[in-house]
């Protein structure tokens, strides 16, 4: 099969880890015979350079064009001082709306190798961990109204508005128990609920929502307590469903715990099968360019948009296998590595994956 693909390699580290896991592609596109067309593309800090705007409509046309959407990461220091709508950020948020990306899948999971990298003492991961944080991508806060005003007596007035309609928390919703049934048939919904009317709405259709599956063990958390619960005891978590901006916070939280947010990819979907697929890290500036990154999200990323957007399972299980592979072997970037520890490149790290795929 030919599936094509609009990379977006982004700034800072983008372009080195983009490169890696397009190899990965190769390799798994060479062993199980399919072929996989790049389009490149430019968004972020990059595109805000050539073209004056983070996301210039080319580029959503080319991934609208595309089967699927493989993103680096943008945005860095020479550019945090543009106005609100010509930030890098820009480009990620414009394209999840664009291209309808609503849902947002972060699988914190802890490699048994790296399990001495978690920040938690070791009897609260023993046996691992694995947790799904879905995170609702194109409302609330990030794309609600937003303004400055000056007040009188007061300096200036920001606001930013967190809207949801039942529609958006429903459909989240759904694949927050989709999930649920395809794992553990566990799920926390997580929400503000003593404070914010958005909360207690999607409280309430998450109510609704439940007697549809009455096989999945439910429950609600404030966002407070989930972030107390993750490191008192993130093994009771399986999947966790929650809005945008909660998410957003959660995430880093998780993907810290499992060891390195070096390592965790995500997914973002929306009705149809493309969808966009990154590492959950920024561009990292102060390492750009140095070759240091760690390209493994990058590469699992790949592995999900096997999974998730071509369904591809037993490619994708290969690439998840590959790594696990050489994270067993003992091989490891600055970010993973322990103390005095040898460490590889970028490169070296993508070349060894690759050994495994092939
Ligand atoms: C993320 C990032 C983005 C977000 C930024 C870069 C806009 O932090 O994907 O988690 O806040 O969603
Ligand atoms: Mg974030």
């Amino acid at each position: 099969m030919k599936y094509s693909i609009a990379v977006i390699k982004g700034d800072g580290i983008g372009p080195e880890i983009v490169t890696e896991a397009m190899k990965a592609l190769d390799a798994i596109g060479k062993k199980f015979g399919h072929e996989f067309v790049y389009t490149e593309s430019l968004a972020g800090g990059c595109a805000i350079d050539a073209e004056g705007i983070p996301l210039p409509q080319e580029t959503i046309d080319i991934c609208k064009a595309s089967d699927s959407v493989l993103l680096g990461a943008v945005g860095g220091p020479k550019w945090d001082n543009q106005p609100g709508h010509l930030r890098a950020e820009k480009a990620i948020l414009g394209l999840r709306s664009e291209l309808g990306l609503f849902a947002n899948l972060r699988p914190a999971l802890m490699f048994d190798a790296l399990s001495d990298a978690c920040p938690l003492k070791p009897e609260k991961v023993e046996g691992g961990l694995d947790v799904l944080i879905v995170r609702e991508l194109t409302g609330g806060v990030y794309f609600g109204e937003r303004g400055r005003e000056k007040t009188a007596d007061m300096g200036e007035k920001a606001w930013d508005i967190m809207p949801y309609t039942e529609k958006e928390i429903e459909r989240i919703g759904r694949v927050g128990f989709e999930m649920a049934m395809k794992r553990n048939k566990k799920l926390t919904s997580v929400d503000k609920s003593n404070v914010l009317e958005t909360s207690r709405l999607w409280r309430s259709v998450m109510h609704k929502l439940k007697e549809e599956y009455p096989e999945v063990e439910y429950s609600d958390l404030f966002v407070d307590n989930t972030a107390m619960q993750l490191v008192m005891n993130p093994q009771q978590f399986d999947v966790i469903v929650t809005e945008n901006m909660f998410g957003d916070i959660l995430s880093d939280e998780a993907s810290v715990i499992t060891g390195s947010i070096g390592m965790l990819p995500s997914a973002s979907l929306g009705e149809g099968t493309r969808g966009l697929y990154e590492p959950i890290h920024g561009s990292a500036p102060d390492i750009a360019g140095k070759g240091i990154a760690n390209p493994l999200a990058t590469i699992l990323a790949a592995g999900m948009m096997l999974r998730y957007s071509f369904g591809l399972m037993e490619e994708a299980d290969a690439i998840d296998a590959a790594v696990k592979a050489v994270l067993e072997e003992g091989w490891r970037t600055a970010d993973i590595a322990k103390k005095g520890e040898k460490t590889l490149s970028t490169q070296e790290m993508g070349a060894k994956v690759i050994e495994k795929l092939a």
